[in-house]
């Protein structure tokens, strides 16, 4: 099988050029009101796919412990120097389209600004659902190709692509805005039941941010959100899914397993070597490193 593309965000100062100076205060609160809304209050293990510099993970204080997945080493020092190092936190460098974990091991897991990263988003999904036990709860975000700016311009024939069509639309390399029946299509094939829909962001502009003051922006923003179930016209929207369906059982002991043959390994917080294949996964600054196997 193909490797689909990576963009991968290694050397990247993403979290303090975009959001801390970015001038994203806006942007960052209603997402933060999206989760509160959609996350379970208690559970037991969260996998956050995508997880940058950890800018969400405080959110997930409701969980005992949290699981940081990123295909950038570098992403994951910045997510480990602020949340620190103890037994709470994992931290693992691998690639969401070969997941390197146990089976059915998450009750719950988030995806946030990432998925628009997926040049093959149904693969990249049925890969969370098998780490995800049956019932779980996973909370997807995903950038809406048919938001009001993108219907503005296509009617006013300043844009070229249709809002209205499912095909995806690469606005820049490996950056795609998804249509919303679309992502439904794809979490229900791999076996997901969408519950919840929030649209996020809807006065992403300049003009309201310089305008409104923040926390008015922000409960305009929570009000607008709960219209998400009934139609879909902002940029950014939030799904809360049910994964549904059987997953395999985990071997005994395994909490992660080779992304190369699949055989179970232990949360040993040491270098691994699978018994199944040979290939070795190092273990170094408290990160799990699962992108190429060594033999
Ligand atoms: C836009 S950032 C979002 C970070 C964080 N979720 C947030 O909202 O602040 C997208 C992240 O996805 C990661 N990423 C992209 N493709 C990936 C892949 N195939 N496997 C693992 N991580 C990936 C990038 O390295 C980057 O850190």
């Amino acid at each position: 099988m193909s490797n689909p593309p990576i963009c991968d965000y290694e050397g990247s100062d993403y979290q303090a050029s975009f959001w801390e100076q970015g001038g994203r205060a806006y942007e960052d609160a209603a997402e933060g009101v999206a989760l509160r809304r959609l996350l379970p209050a208690r559970g037991r293990l969260l996998l956050e796919l995508g997880a940058g510099a950890g800018r969400n993970t405080p959110r997930y204080q409701g969980f005992e412990r949290v699981a940081l997945l990123d295909y950038s080493r570098t992403q994951l020092e910045q997510a480990r120097q602020r949340l620190g190092s103890g037994e709470r936190y994992v931290y693992v460098a691998a690639n969401i389209y070969r997941l390197p974990f146990a089976p059915g091991l998450f009750d719950a897991a988030t995806m946030i600004r990432t998925l628009h990263h997926m040049a093959e988003p149904e693969r990249a999904l049925a890969q969370v659902r098998q780490a995800l036990e049956p019932g779980a709860v996973f909370i997807v975000e995903f950038a809406n190709k048919q938001n009001l700016k993108a219907i503005l311009r296509y009617g006013l024939r300043r844009q070229k692509w249709s809002p209205f069509s499912r095909e995806p639309v690469e606005f820049t390399e490996l950056n795609f805005d998804f249509h919303p029946r679309a992502v439904r299509a794809w979490l229900k094939a791999s076996q997901f039941s969408a519950q919840r829909q929030l649209t996020v962001s809807h006065f992403r502009m300049g003009f309201f941010k310089r305008l409104v003051p923040l926390r008015l922006l922000v409960r305009m923003d929570a009000a607008a959100q709960l219209t998400g179930n009934w139609w879909q016209l902002s940029p950014s929207v939030f799904v809360r899914a049910q994964a549904v369906g059987q997953t395999p059982r985990p071997q005994p002991g395994a909490f992660f397993r080779c992304p190369a043959c699949g055989e179970g390994l232990p949360e040993a917080g040491q270098n691994l070597t699978c018994p199944g294949c040979g290939a070795h996964y190092p273990f170094e600054d408290g990160i799990y490193d699962f992108r190429e196997q060594a033999t």
